[in-house]
């Protein structure tokens, strides 16, 4: 397997050729991000809850040996757009959505290998529930559960957390740290690897020695711990983020084991790509201990024709009002100016009402008019990673990209389920398996092992998440005595 770069990073060269990594880009919902696709005929997205739609999709990853299936998870509505909530409700934008968390064990159940990696907000809920419910997703799936951090960005979540407004921007990822802090501590450090000791001889489940409270008191947090949940394969689940403002990509760089990249051209993603791993570097951590992921739109067909023909019926069913709702869920009503109106005066415009416009000013860049933002937005090909064509076509772009920017692999976009899948599975992957550039059996048991190699279950010692192990920087107690002092008694 062996995609080799020209990128220096100003850090360790990489240390070895890895094979490209793909995930498929999910969501518990009808309408992620392809919208208007619903109503093909092909499409089975309203069967999203029934659990057989998650365990057929999981075999089918799983035989293509992808990295992971990775749910997006929005905990509000779009209702920016045109005032209300009505035209993501009738275009099925984000909602109706169910809990990404809770289809994951049916997926597991099914697989052996497949990874998970699912979004949940550090904004709104505390702690120390996440916390329980991802070491829970941890063991049931054997190591193979992985966090997406996010801040949200929606208004629409605040007010549905109790809160009158969203949380400025930074201080969601001031918040974000503390709160990473608190589910290390319990993660790591709040149980040692032998405390289960299970002595029915001298009726010990757990020796109390080997677990302590974490006695967190922060700025925004106080748990006492004990972590409830024994260690699990990983302890700290894969970390995946996707910021891509100052803030955002600083804390990748502290945090992210995986980081979904985002970019106009071939040219950001390789500075974006480059710039992570510099920060990374500037955090104590190797370059290529983050490993990074670009959205791929891939349309593949046997021929150059079959391809295009499906991507022209994609696009005759793409939906702009769905996009705008879309686009609008950030609190920026763009259809409310005038199509002639600079982006930079409708930013100006926001920021000074005191809107959170960081995400519209990424999807729109401030040097064009509104006019030039909507056709930007409702366009079908969005999305610098666009390869519509043969195999051959296919991978040659692909393995083009991956040596031009340095990325470590994809997050595969749907049109179709499960049509998306099967056409990259039954075609794709046979083509990048014949040039060396992809994985033909999976070898590694945990998702930490997939992407960072065997014997690698558990976050390395350069990752903040390490300072706890087996209790230090805790300055906890120990919850009682040893087990040769119960014993004994
Ligand atoms: C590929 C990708 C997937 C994302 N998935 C989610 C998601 O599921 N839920 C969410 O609230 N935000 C999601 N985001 C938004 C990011 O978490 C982040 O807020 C956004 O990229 C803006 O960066 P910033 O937070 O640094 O301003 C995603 C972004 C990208 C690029």
């Amino acid at each position: 397997m062996s995609v080799t770069t020209t990128e220096a990073v100003g850090a360790s060269p990489r240390r070895e050729p890895r094979p490209i990594g793909f995930n498929l880009f999910e969501m518990n919902c009808v309408g992620h991000i392809s919208h208007g696709l619903w109503v093909h005929p092909d499409n089975t997205r309203h069967r999203f809850n029934d659990l057989d739609f998650w365990t057929s999709e999981a075999r089918l990853l799983e035989e293509g040996l992808f990295d992971a299936v990775f749910l997006a998870d929005v905990i509000g509505a779009y209702d920016g757009y045109r005032g209300g909530p009505e035209t993501a409700l009738r275009e099925a934008v984000q909602i109706p959505s169910n809990d990404p968390l809770l289809v994951i064990p049916a997926m597991a159940a099914v697989t052996q290998h497949l990874g998970f990696a699912a979004t949940f907000s550090t904004t709104y809920e505390p702690p120390f529930a996440f916390a329980r419910r991802a070491s829970t997703l941890d063991h049931l799936t054997k190591g193979r559960f992985g966090w997406n951090v996010v801040t949200s960005y929606l208004p629409n979540a605040a007010r549905n957390f109790g809160l009158a407004g969203e949380v400025e921007h930074d201080t969601r990822y001031a918040i974000a740290d503390e709160y990473l802090d608190v589910l290390y501590k319990l993660w790591e450090g709040s149980w040692d690897d032998d405390a289960v000791v299970r002595d029915r001889d001298h009726r010990v489940y757990t020796d109390p020695s080997k677990v302590r409270y974490v006695d967190h008191v922060g700025e925004r947090f106080s748990v006492a711990g004990p972590h409830l949940v024994q260690p699990s394969p990983q302890r700290t689940p894969v970390i995946f983020q996707a910021g891509s403002s100052p803030a955002g990509r600083a804390f990748a760089a502290r945090h992210a084991e995986g980081v979904f990249v985002g970019g106009y051209d071939l040219a950001s993603y390789r500075d974006t790509v480059a710039d992570i791993r510099r920060q990374a570097v500037a955090n104590g951590r190797d370059p290529y201990d983050v490993r990074t992921y670009a959205m791929a739109v891939v349309i593949v067909g046997r021929t150059r024709e079959d391809a295009e023909r499906k991507a022209d019926e994609f696009a005759l069913l793409s939906r702009a009002e769905g996009h705008l709702a879309h686009a609008g869920g950030g609190g920026v009503d763009l259809a409310a100016y005038p199509p002639d109106t600079l982006m930079s005066d409708v930013l100006a415009a926001e920021a000074a009402a005191g809107r959170d416009q960081t995400r519209q000013a990424r999807f729109h860049r401030a040097d064009g008019t509104v006019g030039d933002a909507l056709r930007e937005v409702t366009r079908f090909d969005r999305g610098p990673f666009f390869a519509v064509g043969t195999p051959t076509q296919v991978v040659d772009a692909i393995e083009e990209w991956v040596a031009a920017t340095d990325l470590d692999g994809f997050n595969l976009r749907q049109f179709l389920t499960p049509g998306t899948a099967e056409d990259f599975v039954g075609l794709v992957v046979p083509e990048l398996q014949r040039r060396g550039l992809y994985r033909t059996r999976y070898e590694e048991a945990t998702l930490r092992e997939r992407l960072f190699g065997a014997g690698r279950a558990r976050v390395p010692d350069t990752h903040p998440a390490a300072r706890y192990r087996g209790g230090a920087n805790l300055g906890a107690r120990s919850v009682a005595s040893t087990l040769e002092e119960l014993v004994e008694a």
